[in-house]
């Protein structure tokens, strides 16, 4: 290397203000041992390929192996005169191992190893946010499990709708996860292919072999086209899609546990451990977890807009823009992460209070659509049926009666065709067991898809 740091072009060193400006080493710092893999894997192949001596090869290696050791130690001389991750370590090895080090970068520039490290990054990221994610579902398939006898209103528009199974509508946040589970298994299928080997964007005059590191290293095959190898970001796009759709569920999640622990609802009890209490009143028990989880969904959509607009307009091939994808991906991840433990672990020490959703069950009048269906399965034509049932509940609340409450004559006086057997149909619990459809609230139902949710989680455990 020269004396200068962008070598023999350059007069001047870096204006100290721009250096501060483009270094990047605290935030891509973390692509170390992606960064290490991909160097080696590169150079395990110009060795083969006879482009590097098999002495050089085996000198970076174990060069690039000791510093491995001293990162992991925390004892690696971060500087951020050197920019980034990669000049780091290549600074690094070069002052190390001496010449052969300067040899490493043969047939390879930093923007397919960049693209390279990111894809890795992102790959094993997607991976582990699939693991959390499964141990959220096993919170779930737990307490849908523990819970079968619990019913509870269903809403909509937040007003006490029809009868469900606690049961079902966890299952409901667990289908909300297997999708989002799905769409990170998806993303991280298609981005596992190779940039090594483009080089700054029209690959190399060097006899290299792309298949060999994209197999070293995991990959499916090598990226067809060296342009979009350096410039595509996509795979990006469609992880922090992913992760953005997830944060919203995850919010959905929590709003819903926000408002189950107020006095209002009463539905659930947050543990101890995952509630807080304020500091002026003392009878508070304040669901700030679930609070923070929907608080944080900001960051993770907003890093995929940050990306989405770093992108766009972006000519081909690599620009130093692309420096930006970084911060936000690392965030969305983070995050996510975050959220999915203590969202779990929320879930997992909350208890569920049966009678509280049984009252108000019984206040809501949930059993109309019961009386609706009542009459329209004796040949009553359904809106008729609905408009009888809508006056049925008129006259409750008038009376301030239950629909259960109200005498067998009422029930004759809106329509001769009642008779007692309308009581039977009022039972909270035969409402949900007639809903025994396909992916409906009956106890078959709900008890078939526990073990279904179980079946899955076993046979990923498995693979
Ligand atoms: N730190 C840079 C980045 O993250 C590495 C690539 C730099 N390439 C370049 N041509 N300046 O994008």
């Amino acid at each position: 290397m020269s004396d200068k740091a962008w070598g023999g072009r350059f007069e001047e060193e870096l204006d100290t203000i721009a250096a501060r400006f483009s270094a990047s080493v605290d935030v891509d710092g973390r692509l170390w041992p992606q960064d290490i893999d991909g160097s080696i894997a590169h150079v395990r192949m110009l060795a083969e390929q006879e482009i590097l001596s098999a002495d050089d090869a085996k000198q970076i290696v174990a060069g690039l192996e000791t510093i491995r050791v001293s990162i992991e130690r925390g004892e690696f001389d971060w500087d951020e005169a050197k920019e980034d991750v990669h000049m780091n370590i290549e600074a690094a090895l070069t002052s190390a191992i001496g010449d052969a080090g300067g040899r490493l970068h043969t047939g390879r520039s930093r923007n397919d190893q960049v693209a390279t490290d990111m894809r890795l990054w992102t790959r094993q990221a997607c991976g582990s946010v699939v693991t959390d994610i499964d141990a959220v579902l096993e919170v779930l398939a737990d307490k849908a499990d523990g819970h079968l006898e619990f019913l509870m209103p269903g809403y909509t528009h937040l007003q006490r709708a029809q009868p469900v199974r606690l049961s079902h509508h966890l299952l409901a946040w667990a289908e909300m996860l297997e999708r989002d589970r799905g769409r990170l298994a998806d993303a991280a299928r298609r981005m596992n292919e190779s940039p090594l080997g483009s080089a700054a964007l029209a690959g190399t005059t060097f006899p290299i072999n792309r298949d060999a590191t994209a197999q070293a290293l995991g990959f499916d095959r090598p990226m067809r086209n060296s342009i979009d190898a350096v410039s595509s970001r996509d795979f990006l796009l469609e992880a922090v899609s992913a992760l953005a759709i997830c944060s919203v569920h995850l919010s959905r999640v929590a709003e819903e546990l926000v408002l189950w622990s107020s006095q209002e609802f009463g539905f659930v009890q947050m543990s101890d451990a995952f509630t807080t209490g304020s500091s002026i009143m003392p009878q508070k028990k304040n669901p700030d977890m679930p609070e923070l989880v929907r608080g944080k969904t900001g960051r993770v959509v907003g890093s995929l807009v940050n990306l989405l607009v770093m992108l766009k307009g972006l000519p081909l091939a690599y620009n130093r823009d692309l420096q930006e994808d970084k911060e936000p991906v690392f965030e969305a991840f983070d995050t996510v992460h975050d959220c999915l433990a203590v969202l779990g672990g929320a879930i997992a020490s909350a208890t569920f209070d049966k009678a509280r959703m049984a009252d108000a069950l019984q206040a809501g009048f949930l059993g109309a659509t019961e009386v609706a269906d009542w009459l329209a399965s004796r040949g009553v034509p359904f809106r008729d049926a609905h408009h009888v049932a809508g006056k049925l509940v008129q006259q409750a609340v008038h009376e301030s009666k239950t629909l259960s409450e109200l005498p067998l004559e009422a029930y004759k006086a809106a329509h001769d065709a009642f008779d007692d057997t309308i009581f039977l149909a009022l039972d909270m619990e035969t409402a949900v067991e007639r809903r025994d459809v396909v992916g409906g609230p009956a106890r078959e139902r709900v008890a078939a898809a526990i073990a279904e949710l179980r079946g899955r989680l076993q046979a990923r455990r498995s693979a």
